[in-house]
C-alpha cells in the first residue's frame, strides 16, 4: 500500500533531538487543524462526528478533541472505559461480539451498543432488559455488511466474502430491526468520498421500507477526510440529504482523519554496516513500533528523504528477520547517533506499539507547532515492559 502520507508540515523544522529515543510527537496544531475540518464538516451537515479511538487514544488530547467533534466510539469494554473516564460527549460501542460479562458495564458506559448480528441482540436480551430495569437509557443498533467491496486490499475489506464484519443486508428481513434503534456500518478505509456514495447508492434501495422505525444511521470510519484532495462538499451534501430523506441521525465515526499527518515517529541509528548496500539498525522497529508497515504491508515516508543519494535499508533492533522498516535515500549513510523520523505516526502506530524482545515502547510527547512548545507526556519503563508478563 502507499503512504497517505501528505508531507512533513510543520515538522520540517522540528529539532528531533528535543525529545528521548524513540519517542511519537504529536503537534496539537495540527490535530486541532483536523478537528477543525471535522467540525465544519458535522456543523454544514448537521451529522455527528465521533473520534474512533482504536486509531488514536492519546487521551492527553481528551479535551481538545471536545472542543470540536460529539464524542467518542470504543471497540470493547476497555476503550468504553477509556472513553468515559477521560473524554467527552457521546460514546457509542460496537464490537463483532461481546462477552457476556462485559455487556453491563458497556451497556452502562455506553449511549449505544451496536450489535454484529440479531442473534447476538436476542441471546443479551436479558442483559439490555436489567439494564433497562436498572434506569440505564441507551441505544441498541445493528452493524450491517453493506455487500459492496470497495476496498482495495481484501484484509481492509469488511465486505470481503465470507466477512464477519456486520450482518449481511441481503439476509435483513423487518424482523430483524425489532428493538433496534439505529443501524450501522463500516466498509471503508483511507478513502475518498466516491466509495461512499457508491456503498450508499447500493445501500439505500435495500433498506427501503427498512428505515421508519430507526433513530439514526452510523457511517462508521474510513473517510479520508482531512486529507487535502477529499471531496468534503459532496460529503457533507449527501451526510445532510441522507438525515433529511430519512428522518434519521448521521453519524460517522473517523479515526485516522483525527491524527491524519499530525504526529512522527522520532529515532535514532544505532548501528551501521555494508551487506550489499548499507544498513542501519535502529532503535525504533517495525514490527514493535510500527507493525502496520508489515501488516499492511506499507513504507512509511522518512523526513528529509533526499531524491538522488545513497539508499540505506532501515531496520530495527529485534531477531526478527523481516523487521524492515524500509529502503530509504540518504545524501550519504547516516552515522551512529543520527536522529531520523517517520512522518504520519500518530494514528494506530502509538495504538499498536509492543514490546516483542524486550524493545523498549516510544515516549510520548505532545508539541505545539503554534507556540513551539514541548511536553513529555508519557515514558515507559522496564517495569511496563515486565509487568505484561509474568
Ligand atoms: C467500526 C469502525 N469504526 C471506525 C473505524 C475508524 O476507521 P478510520 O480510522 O479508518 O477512520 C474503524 C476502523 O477500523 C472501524 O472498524
Amino acid at each position: 500500500m502507499e503512504t497517505k502520507a501528505g508531507g512533513p508540515g510543520a515538522f520540517a523544522g522540528f529539532d528531533l533531538s528535543r525529545t528521548p529515543s524513540p519517542c511519537f510527537v504529536v503537534d496539537e496544531a495540527a490535530v486541532r487543524r483536523n478537528l477543525a475540518i471535522l467540525k465544519d464538516v458535522r456543523d454544514r451537515s448537521g451529522a455527528r462526528v465521533l473520534l474512533a479511538l482504536k486509531a488514536f487514544s492519546m487521551w492527553a488530547l481528551a479535551g481538545v478533541v471536545a472542543e470540536y467533534l460529539d464524542g467518542t466510539c470504543a471497540s470493547g469494554l476497555w476503550e468504553a472505559r477509556l472513553a468515559r473516564e477521560h473524554y467527552h460527549g457521546e460514546l457509542t460501542s460496537y464490537s463483532p461480539a461481546y462477552r457476556r460479562e462485559d455487556l453491563p458495564e458497556i451497556l452502562r458506559l455506553s449511549d449505544a451498543v451496536i450489535f454484529n448480528s440479531p442473534d447476538q441482540i436476542a441471546r443479551f436480551a436479558d442483559l439490555i432488559a436489567q439494564a433497562r430495569a436498572a434506569g440505564e437509557v441507551f441505544d441498541i443498533g445493528l452493524r450491517l455488511n453493506p455487500e459492496c467491496s470497495q476496498g482495495e486490499v481484501a484484509k481492509y475489506d469488511p465486505c470481503q466474502a465470507g466477512s464477519r464484519l456486520g450482518f449481511p443486508v441481503s439476509q435483513l428481513r423487518p424482523e430483524h430491526l425489532a428493538g433496534v434503534d439505529g443501524l450501522h456500518i463500516h466498509a471503508l478505509c483511507e478513502q475518498d468520498f466516491e466509495p461512499l456514495r457508491r456503498i450508499w447508492q447500493s445501500l439505500e434501495p435495500r433498506l427501503a421500507g427498512l428505515t421508519s422505525g430507526l433513530k439514526w444511521l452510523n457511517l462508521g470510519g474510513g473517510h479520508h477526510i482531512t486529507r487535502a484532495d477529499y471531496q468534503r462538499e459532496d460529503l457533507i451534501a449527501l451526510l445532510a440529504d441522507i438525515g433529511r430523506r430519512h428522518g434519521l441521525k448521521v453519524l460517522i465515526e473517523p479515526g485516522e482523519a483525527i491524527a491524519l499527518d499530525a504526529g512522527i515517529l522520532v529515532g535514532e541509528v544505532l548501528d551501521v554496516f555494508d551487506n550489499g548496500g548499507p544498513v542501519a539498525i535502529t532503535d525504533i522497529s517495525a514490527t514493535c513500533h510500527m507493525p502496520d508497515v508489515i501488516e499492511a504491508p506499507y513504507r512509511p515516508a522518512l523526513l528529509g528523504e533526499v531524491d538522488d543519494g545513497v539508499t540505506v535499508r532501515i531496520g530495527g533492533p529485534s531477531c526478527l528477520a523481516g523487521d524492515i522498516i524500509g529502503d530509504y535515500r540518504f545524501a550519504a549513510p547516516p552515522a551512529p547517533g543520527t536522529r531520523i523520523a517517520f512522518l504520519d505516526q500518530a494514528h494506530y502506530s502509538m495504538v499498536k506499539t509492543n514490546t516483542f524482545n524486550g524493545v523498549p515502547l516510544p515516549a510520548i510527547a505532545l508539541w505545539n507547532s503554534a507556540t513551539d512548545a514541548l511536553r513529555l507526556v508519557r515514558w515507559f519503563d522496564y517495569a511496563d515492559f515486565r509487568d505484561r508478563l509474568s
